[in-house]
């Protein structure tokens, strides 16, 4: 039997982040080892919010290069842009035709992301979810890594493969395969540095809020002293009261590889003087090797055209293969 596939991807809007990375990206390279890898850059969702088209592209291919950055393998992993790929457009308009709106309408990242943009809200905003389903459904993948906030994206995802397999397959052959969701517990929600209830985002306004990948130390360090605290002495983990003591023993008990009880034991009796300069050094020193790498290819962009050329020419193969199938099951089939 073959290797099991995963796919996933992250969306092209502004600078990678810690929770990108421990939620998403940190998983990628360690089931590169015995899953057969598909990750893409999503630039046709980049495009659901008011984007610069000066650098759409750019932040396409900065993507790329943390991808790499971060250990993703070109040998092992397909890396490719979702926009090379016509098909994920054309499946998503397919899928479109069989997704009663009002499964679109109740989606929590739809709602929240509305508010935020009042009446300039976009068709393309709305349908997000159906080019996610569309993303994931042509790969035909076993699992698909993410973090918590895309469950109901994934749930979604399933939904629709499953409506289409109902309205147009047969039940002994489906037309699409339903792919299972892979949420790590370590990592799935890393929250805002300045409130601990909210998860930490590319859109939020405040740069203060998040830790992004490229930061240079001194910034990491002033972002980590001026972070939301509490006055209670001793750090506890779990405390439904201190979400921003939790997410910071989190973050910590990830980026400096140990198990949360030798962290618990060793935080239960200090105060914030103390560990905030554990935090900015385990983070400094995670992403160190992560920046160094970055900045070596992005001075050879020619190989980085390359990695992206042939996961282009890999993804599509069985891109098409899935989008003809449906195709086929919808009826348009005339031979030419
Ligand atoms: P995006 O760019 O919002 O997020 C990319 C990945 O990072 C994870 N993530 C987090 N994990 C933990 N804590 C956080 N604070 C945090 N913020 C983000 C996300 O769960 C995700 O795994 N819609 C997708 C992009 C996408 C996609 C797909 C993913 C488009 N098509 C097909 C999988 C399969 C997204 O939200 O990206």
């Amino acid at each position: 039997m073959g290797k099991q596939r995963i796919l996933s991807g992250i969306q092209t809007t502004g600078a990678l982040h810690l929770g990108n990375y421990l939620g998403a990206i940190r998983n990628w390279v360690e089931l590169q080892k015995e899953y057969d890898n598909f990750l893409f850059m999503a630039d046709l969702h980049a495009i659901t919010v008011p984007h610069d088209p000066a650098k759409l592209a750019e932040n396409t291919f900065k993507v790329a290069a943390t991808y790499i950055a971060c250990g993703i393998d070109p040998e092992r992993s397909t890396i490719f842009v979702q926009s090379h790929i016509s098909a994920h457009s054309e499946l998503a308009w397919l899928l479109n035709c069989i997704t009663p709106l009002n499964w679109l309408e109740r989606m929590i990242q739809f709602k929240e992301k509305s508010i935020k943009q009042g009446e300039n809200v976009s068709i393309g905003l709305l349908d997000y979810p159906v080019l996610q389903a569309a993303d994931i459904l042509l790969y035909e993948p076993d699992q698909v890594p993410v973090g918590e906030d895309q469950k109901q994206h994934l749930e979604l995802t399933r939904d629709i493969a499953t409506r289409l397999n109902f309205q147009y397959g047969a039940e002994e052959s489906p037309i699409l395969k339903i792919p299972e969701p892979l949420i790590r517990a370590e990592g799935a929600r890393v929250m805002s540095l300045t409130d601990g209830s909210r998860k930490m985002s590319k859109s939020d306004p405040s740069e203060m809020s998040r830790i992004e990948l490229l930061d240079p130390p001194e910034v990491i360090q002033k972002k980590i002293k001026r972070c939301k605290t509490d006055p209670i002495r001793g750090l506890t983990f779990d405390d439904p009261e201190r979400p921003e003591c939790n997410n910071l023993l989190g973050l910590y008990t990830l980026l400096s590889n140990q198990s949360k009880e030798s962290v618990a034991a060793a935080c239960r009796d200090m105060g914030w003087g103390q560990f905030k300069p554990l935090l900015t050094e385990a983070m400094i020193e995670t992403l160190r090797p992560i920046q160094q790498q970055y900045q070596t290819l992005l001075a050879e962009p020619g190989h980085l055209e390359s990695v992206l050329r042939q996961g282009r020419e890999q993804a599509e193969v069985i891109a098409n293969q899935t989008l003809a199938k449906v195709k086929t099951a919808l009826g348009f089939s005339i031979p030419l």
